[in-house]
Parts: C-alpha cells; structure tokens; sequence
C-alpha cells in the first residue's frame, strides 16, 4: 500500500534503520526494487527526478507506480519527488499520486543557481503548507552538495558552478538547520557535507576532511526529532567499475561512500539515503557483459533482464546493510 514518507520514517527512527531511496526511470527498475523488497520484507521509498517524469511521461509512472503497488500489496511505498525545483513540480507530483515531494530549494528554480537561505525558507514553507493540505510529506534540502576535494558545488545537471565555494558553503550549519526546519516545518532535512551526485565523487578512499559526516552528527546532537536525508550516497563499489570496464567501459577508477559511513549516518539520524548511481551502473554492466559475450543478440529482453536482475542485487543489498530488512511486515 501507499505510504508517507513521514510514516515511514517516523518507523525508521523508532526502529532504529535507514532506507534507501532508488529513482525509478522505467519499469525494470520499478521491478527491480520491488522484487528486492519483497525478497527482504523491507519497505519501499521510490523517487523520481524532474528528468525522470519526462523521460517516462508522467501517466505511464503514475500508472506503473499503481502496478507497482497492486502487485506487492504487503510492501509499504512512499513515492517520492527527487529533487523538486518548485511549488509547480511539488504540486503536480502531488496530482500523479505522489505522497512525498523534495522541495530542493538550495538552487534557484533554474535549478542551477545558488538560493540565498530567505528564498529557501519562504519557497520550501509554502511546499510545506500545501502538501500538508494534502497529506503528503516534505523533504527540504539546506546547503549546497558539492565536493570539499574541489570546491565546486553542484547545479541540478552535474555541472559545477562558475567559480569555488568554500567549506562554508558546502557543509550545513547546524545553528541554521534548526532555524530552517522551525521556520519551515519540513518532514525530512537532506544536509550537505561533502557528497556529490554522480559516480565522481571523490578521488580517494573518503576520509573526515572530505566526507564531514561530523557535520551530520553536530545536525542530530541539535535536531534529534527531524529525519536526515543523504543525497549522492552510492557508494561506487569497485565491482560495478571493473565489470563496466572490463566489457568496453571507460570509468576512470573513483571512489563513492563507503557503506559503513552511511551506517554511521543512521546510527545519528540519517533516515533516507538517495541511491541512483550505483544501480545505473549495475544495469550498464550487465548490458554490457550480456552483449559483448552475446554480439549476435537483439532482443532487448536478453539485456533488460540481466540489468534487472544486477540492479535487484544491488537494492536487496543496501535493504540489508541500513537494516530494513525484516521491517515492511513490521508497519
Ligand atoms: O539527483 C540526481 C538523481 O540521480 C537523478 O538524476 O536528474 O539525471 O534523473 P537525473
Ligand atoms: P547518487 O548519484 O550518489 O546515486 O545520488 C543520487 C541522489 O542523491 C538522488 O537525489
Ligand atoms: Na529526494
Ligand atoms: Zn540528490
């Protein structure tokens, strides 16, 4: 059945786990999750980009969120808007049954541009007041991802901004996140400290001078009833960059977040942790594994399915490890 994201978190934190949040671009992916959580009894947050709902039309997702949720009926589903730029997209995510919306107001609505913390309080309360009309839950983001290694912060589109930032910039001060999420009364704080979208993230094995998960800490010391959100939390496993390369790839050798940061994270109030990355790149292996050893196939099920079942892997393993197995039956 359909669920908040407050409802499910609220369960997280009473129970002590974290949930991983995947996006949904298509229906093996759709599958995918929803045949990891079944495997694992764990409950389900699925999150769709603006991109996303372009790519695969807002009504062909709306319904294959339905099946989705008709064919698991014991799974609980929040579905979930991934980085809203804007009252418009929060309201018709609402429409197309979403139960959760990100009011991203970090950026500007360009979804590029840097947000002064005025714009964000006003935008994301306003978010706030009509999805909570509509019993549907707000996640708002303070501070802007971005690399501590580089300096660059991060538009919507992955490219970094004109010119450094510095630490300041790139890492939540929790004085204002307290301010923030008094002023804005949102369900779910996502909080910058060093992690960016994207397979490129880091340039070593991550360490506290470039991932601050102190900062997360300090925010959960301050705030210990709103649940933190991790965005750009893949983790890049070094598998996935192997099989990718070995079958013709060309990933540069990168690193993401170790699991074992994220765990940290929940065990201080990270609560939802976005993964995108990480099951692209399972299903990029797969199909190509799957047509370099078979160059004479062309039936797009011989590849889908291999890539559905690499990303199925990759979901029941992240279930596991922030503890969400064994929960769903539990709600
Ligand atoms: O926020 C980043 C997610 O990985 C979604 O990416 O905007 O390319 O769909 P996207
Ligand atoms: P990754 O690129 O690390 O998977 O992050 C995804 C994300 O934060 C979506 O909002
Ligand atoms: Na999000
Ligand atoms: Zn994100």
């Amino acid at each position: 059945a359909r669920i908040t994201l407050r409802q499910l978190l609220d369960h997280a934190a009473e129970n002590d786990y974290g949930l991983p949040a995947f996006n949904i671009n298509n229906m093996e992916q759709g599958l995918a999750i929803m045949e990891a959580a079944e495997a694992c009894d764990a409950p389900v947050i699925i999150q769709a980009s603006r991109g996303a709902r372009s790519y695969a039309n807002d009504v062909v997702l709306a319904r294959l969120i339905d099946a989705l949720v008709e064919l698991y009926p014991n799974i609980p589903v929040c579905m979930h808007q991934d980085h809203g730029n804007g009252p418009a997209t929060c309201a018709t995510a609402i429409q197309y049954g979403f139960t959760s919306v990100m009011m991203d107001g970090s950026l500007k609505e360009d979804a590029k541009t840097p947000a002064d913390y005025d714009y964000n309080v006003d935008v994301t309360r306003r978010v706030v007041q009509m999805a909570h009309s509509c019993g549907v839950s707000v996640e708002g983001e303070l501070g802007v991802l971005g690399s501590l290694e580089t300096g660059m912060g991060e538009a919507e589109d992955g490219h970094g901004f004109e010119g450094k930032l510095d630490h300041s910039a790139l890492l939540t001060d929790p004085d204002q996140a307290v301010e923030f999420v008094r002023e804005t009364k949102v369900d779910a704080l996502a909080i910058a400290m060093g992690t960016s979208h994207g397979a490129y993230k880091f340039s070593r094995k991550p360490d506290g001078d470039v991932l601050a998960m102190n900062v997360i800490e300090e925010i959960h010391r301050r705030l210990p009833n709103t649940h933190l959100v991790m965005h750009g939390s893949s983790s890049v496993p070094q598998d996935l960059q192997d099989i990718i390369n070995e079958f013709g790839g060309q990933m540069p050798q990168t690193w993401g977040v170790p699991v074992e940061e994220i765990q940290r994270g929940i065990k201080h109030g990270v609560r939802k942790i976005n993964i995108d990355t990480d099951n692209r790149m399972a299903m990029t292996g797969a199909i190509r594994k799957l047509l370099m050893e078979k160059p004479g196939e062309f039936d797009p099920r011989a590849y889908l399915k291999p890539a559905k079942e690499a990303m199925r892997k990759v979901c029941e393993q992240r279930f596991r490890e922030f503890w969400a197995d064994g929960q769903a039956s539990k709600i």
